[in-house]
C-alpha cells in the first residue's frame, strides 16, 4: 500500500509565520481531532513552538468515544508543561474553558501590562474556524492589520487581556505513519484526491472490526465480522447496502464511499481510531522506518557526489583489507 501524503501548498508559509510569531507567545492551542488525537496532530509543532506551555484541545468530541477521549486527556496532561480538554462545536461558552486552561499554563501573564498571548494551530478541517466563530461571538474583535500582525494570521481578542493569534489551517503533518494517512483521509482531512477510498475504507474496517465489532454487525446486519477479511467485510457491506454493478457484482468502490461516509456521519456511533498506546507503537515503527529510508537516501546522494566529482572518492587504502 502507498502512503498517503499530502501537502497543500502553503505550509511552509505557515511554518515561517509560525516560527515568527512563536517569539511573542505566551501559551500554544493545538487543536486535535478527537477521532485520531496522534494522527491530527502535528509533529513539526514542538519544534516549531519550542517548548511552549501547550493546551491540546481535543475537538469534535462528540464524534469520539468517551472512554478513548478520557485516556488521551490523561495521557496528555500528564506531560510536562501540557494540559488538555475535549470541546465540540455544540458547547456554548468554550472561550471560558480555553481562557481559564491558558492561564493556568501561564500564570504569570494577564492583566492589560502583561495581556496573554496564545496561538492556535490545527490541520485543515479539524475545526478551527468553526471553534474561533463560536469563541468570538458578540464580544470579541478580529483584527489583521496592527503592526507585527501578518496577513497570514488574525489577532482575536477573546478579552482585553487575552489575545488569540490564528494562523492559516494549512500545518499538514509528514506523515510517517502509514495508518495516519488513512485515518486522516477516513476523518475527512484530506482531499478527496490525494487517496484512493477503497484502501481506506480497508484500513478503517479493519481498525472497527478489531475495535466496535458489534457496531459494525448492529449496523450492517452482519454476523460475526472478527472471522471475516477486510475485503470480505467490505464486500459484505456492499451486499447489505445494494451496491451491485451489472450482474449482481459488488461495486467495491460505492461500498468504501459507503462505509467512510457511514464513520463521518457518525452512523456507526461514536469512534475513535487510535488508542495513545497505539499510537506510540505506530510512530515508533514509523520512525524506524523513515531512519531507514533517510539513509538510503543519503548513500544514494553521496554515490552521486562522488560520480559527478564534487566530493573526493574516498581513498580505498584507508578502508578495511
Ligand atoms: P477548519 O477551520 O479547521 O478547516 O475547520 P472548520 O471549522 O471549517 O470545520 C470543518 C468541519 O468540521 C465543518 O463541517 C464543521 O462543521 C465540522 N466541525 C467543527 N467542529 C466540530 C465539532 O466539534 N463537532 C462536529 N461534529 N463537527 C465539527 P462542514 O462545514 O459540514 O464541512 P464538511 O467537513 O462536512 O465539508
Amino acid at each position: 500500500m502507498a502512503m498517503i501524503q499530502w501537502f497543500p501548498g502553503h505550509m511552509h508559509l505557515t511554518q515561517k509565520a509560525i516560527a515568527e510569531r512563536i517569539k511573542a507567545i505566551d501559551v500554544v492551542i493545538e487543536l486535535l481531532d478527537a477521532r485520531l488525537p496522534g494522527s491530527s496532530a502535528n509533529p513539526m509543532l514542538a519544534t516549531l513552538t519550542q517548548g511552549k506551555p501547550t493546551l491540546k484541545v481535543l475537538n469534535k468530541q462528540d464524534l469520539a468515544d468517551p472512554e478513548r477521549t478520557s485516556a488521551w486527556l490523561a495521557h496528555f496532561n500528564a506531560q510536562p508543561d501540557t494540559r488538555a480538554l475535549a470541546l465540540d462545536a455544540s458547547m456554548a461558552a468554550p472561550a471560558k474553558a480555553l481562557i481559564k486552561a491558558c492561564h493556568e499554563l501561564a500564570p504569570t501573564r494577564g492583566g492589560m501590562a502583561k495581556p496573554m498571548r496564545v496561538l492556535i494551530c490545527g490541520i485543515p478541517n479539524v475545526g478551527k474556524s468553526t471553534l474561533i466563530n463560536t469563541m468570538v461571538g458578540k464580544r470579541a474583535a478580529k483584527t489583521g492589520d496592527e503592526a507585527g500582525v501578518t496577513k497570514l494570521e488574525q489577532r482575536i481578542v477573546l478579552a482585553p487581556d487575552f489575545y488569540l493569534y490564528d494562523t492559516p489551517g494549512m500545518l499538514w503533518p509528514r506523515i510517517i505513519v502509514a495508518k495516519s494517512g488513512y485515518n486522516l483521509a477516513a476523518s475527512g482531512a484530506v482531499g478527496r484526491n490525494a487517496f484512493d477510498e477503497q484502501e481506506v475504507a480497508l484500513e478503517l474496517l479493519d481498525t472497527l472490526k478489531t475495535h466496535y465489532p458489534q457496531r459494525l454487525q448492529a449496523r450492517y446486519k452482519l454476523d460475526d465480522v472478527a472471522q471475516m477479511t477486510d475485503e470480505q467485510l467490505l464486500k459484505a457491506i456492499g451486499a447489505k447496502r445494494g451496491a451491485l454493478r451489472s450482474g449482481q457484482h459488488i461495486d467495491m468502490q460505492k461500498a468504501a464511499e459507503i462505509a467512510i461516509y457511514d464513520f463521518r456521519a457518525n452512523a456507526l456511533g461514536r469512534i475513535t481510531l487510535e488508542s495513545p498506546e497505539e499510537f506510540a507503537q505506530w510512530l515508533a515503527a514509523g520512525q524506524t522506518l523513515d531512519a531507514e529510508r533517510q539513509l538510503k537516501k543519503d548513500a544514494i546522494e553521496l554515490d552521486r557526489k562522488i560520480r559527478f566529482k564534487q566530493i573526493p572518492r574516498p581513498d580505498r587504502r584507508d578502508g578495511p583489507c
